[in-house]
Formats: structure tokens, sequence, C-alpha cells
């Protein structure tokens, strides 16, 4: 379609175009990888198969106070997992219910919830997540006063850094694993992080930084670890408020099912 005629569309067929292309993004399946681990989460995922989303939507309900409507939050506090990829949200599950994803007051809330679903439920719900339609936010104006970044935006150091990342603290380019959009791998699985809560990215970032959660399986967990040693306090708030601001597109990687 030319630009032109779709500059014409009534808005609402622009909407429902949109919504055409998301529900034709979740469908394509991606094969689990080959069993490389050699360390067993304390939860075991390996029996499983791919999550039914319909199974996974009735275990669902329970999750809705905290991570909103469809995995929407309201409350910044908690992440959302509408988009997220089903492998990543399974593994995330896994690790809170086998005390792995532990060391803080929040994965502490988190926990009881992971303790109830059977590790098939934990993929089925997974699934039922990874097809509903994420939010998007908008990154932080604020402009920095002191320091190195003194008179720059928040969200424009965060964009230097998202893509380009910087060769001389080592610091790599989050766009590299984590897509040009923010909308992760589902293979790997490599989390979204676009449209992420502020402040659950900017905590989740200070986690790898400092170090502050030790899983059994420590692959995922050192991967983001070694990436986030050189932030700083501010690079951090300004990535965090980037991936907020970070919006979806047509061709983004389908959540695995
Ligand atoms: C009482 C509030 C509450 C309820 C109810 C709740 N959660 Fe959570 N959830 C949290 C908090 C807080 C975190 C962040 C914890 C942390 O920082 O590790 C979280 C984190 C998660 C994560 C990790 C997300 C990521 O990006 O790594 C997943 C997955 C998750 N929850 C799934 C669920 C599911 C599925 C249910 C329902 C069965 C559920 N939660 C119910 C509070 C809740
Ligand atoms: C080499 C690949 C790689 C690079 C580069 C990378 N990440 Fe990650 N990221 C990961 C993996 C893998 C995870 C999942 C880790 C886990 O399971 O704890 C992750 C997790 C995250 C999370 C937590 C998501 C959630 O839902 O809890 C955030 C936030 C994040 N990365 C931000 C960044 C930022 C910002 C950068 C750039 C400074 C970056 N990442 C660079 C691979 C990468």
């Amino acid at each position: 379609m030319r630009p032109a005629r779709l500059l014409a569309l009534p808005l609402a067929a622009t909407v429902a175009l949109s919504a055409l292309a998301w529900a034709q993004s979740t469908v394509v399946p991606v094969p689990d990888p080959p069993p490389v681990r050699t360390v067993l989460l304390e939860v075991d995922l390996k029996g499983t198969h791919a999550g039914d989303p319909v199974r996974g939507k009735a275990r669902a309900a329970a999750c809705t106070a905290c991570h909103g409507p469809e995995g929407r939050p309201a409350d910044p506090q908690y992440p959302q997992l509408a988009g997220q990829h089903e492998r990543y949200l399974a593994r995330q599950l896994a690790l809170y219910a086998g005390g792995e994803r532990a060391g803080g007051a929040l994965a502490d809330t988190m926990r009881p919830f992971s303790e109830t679903l059977s590790p098939q439920d934990m993929r089925d719900v997974g699934a039922w997540f990874a097809g509903r339609r994420p939010a998007t936010g908008v990154a932080d104006e604020l402009t920095i006063t002191e320091g190195l970044y003194a008179g720059r935006k928040l969200h424009e150091i965060g964009q230097q850094l998202y893509h380009d990342g910087d060769a001389a603290r080592g610091l790599p380019a989050c766009a590299a694993c984590h897509g040009p959009t923010g909308a992760g791998n589902p293979g790997p699985p490599w989390p979204r992080v676009a449209g992420q809560s502020p402040d659950y990215s900017a905590r989740r970032l200070h986690e790898y930084r400092d170090g502050r959660i030790w899983y059994r399986d420590r692959h995922a967990f050192d991967t983001m670890a070694q990436v986030a040693a050189p932030l700083t306090d501010v690079e951090i708030a300004a990535l965090a408020s980037y991936l907020e601001g970070l919006h979806p597109r047509g061709d983004d990687p389908a959540p695995a099912r």
C-alpha cells in the first residue's frame, strides 16, 4: 500500500490494521532449543510443551491484581507481562517457585503466586501473556543538570547507550540482544524490554549491576550482570526511561508459543 493511501485511511481502519498486524505476528511458533543446559532449575520445565493460551487465560486471573488486566499494570512497581515471550515468562516463574529468583521484598511478594502453578501452567500462562498487546509509555524529558551528561535529556542518553553502547567502557549496545525496538527474542529467550515500567527496569538493572539476585543456573543472570557492570545510576535511570518509550513495530519477532 502506498503511503498516500495509508494516510487517507480513517483512523479506525488504521487501528484495526495495526491490531491485525499484531494478531498475525503472534502465531508463529518457535521450536524449543535442544537441551544443552547442564544446570537444572529447581522447578524443571523440561517435560513441558509449548504453552496453551486458552488454559493460560484461566490461570492468569490470579495475576490481574498486580500485573493489571491483560498484563498491563497500572502501578509501576509491577512489571508489564503483556507481549513478553512465553519461555522467558515460564523460566522466571520457575525461578521464583524454586526460590532462585529471590533476594528482595518484591521477589518475595511474587513467589507464592508462582508456587500455585505447575511447570505446564507456567508455559500456558506465559503463552496467554505473550499474546497480549503491550502498552507503551512516554520517555522522560527531564534534563540532567550536572556531571558528565549535564545539559542532556534523560531519554537521549538512554537512546545513545541502547543503540551504540560505549565501547571504551566495554558496554555493549542493548539493541544487540534486545533488538532495535526492544522486542527481545523469543528463541534464546531474551526478554522484551520495550514499554516496560521504568521503576521495574531500573530496579532490575541495579540488581544485575550489584549482583543482588543469585540464580543456580547463572547463565542468563551473568550475561546481564556483565552488561550492567559499568552503568552509573544516571545511566540506569536514562535507559529505564528510554525503554518505557520504545514502541513495537510490525516486523518485531513474534512471541514463541
Ligand atoms: C501481589 C502482587 C502480585 C501478584 C498477584 C502476581 N505478581 Fe508477578 N510480580 C509481582 C512483583 C512485585 C514482581 C517483581 C518481582 C521482582 O522484582 O523480582 C513480579 C514479577 C513477575 C514476573 C517476572 C517478570 C519479568 O519481566 O521478569 C513474572 C513472570 C510474573 N510476575 C508472573 C506472575 C503471574 C503469572 C501471576 C499470576 C499467577 C503473578 N505474577 C501474580 C507481583 C505480583
Ligand atoms: C548479550 C545479550 C544482552 C545484552 C547486550 C543486553 N541484555 Fe539485557 N538481558 C539479557 C538476558 C539474557 C536477560 C535475561 C536475564 C535473566 O533471566 O535474568 C536480560 C534482561 C534484561 C532486563 C530485565 C527484563 C525483565 O523483564 O526483568 C533488562 C531491564 C535489560 N536486560 C536491559 C538491558 C539494557 C538496558 C542493556 C544495555 C545496557 C541490555 N539489557 C543489554 C541479554 C542482554
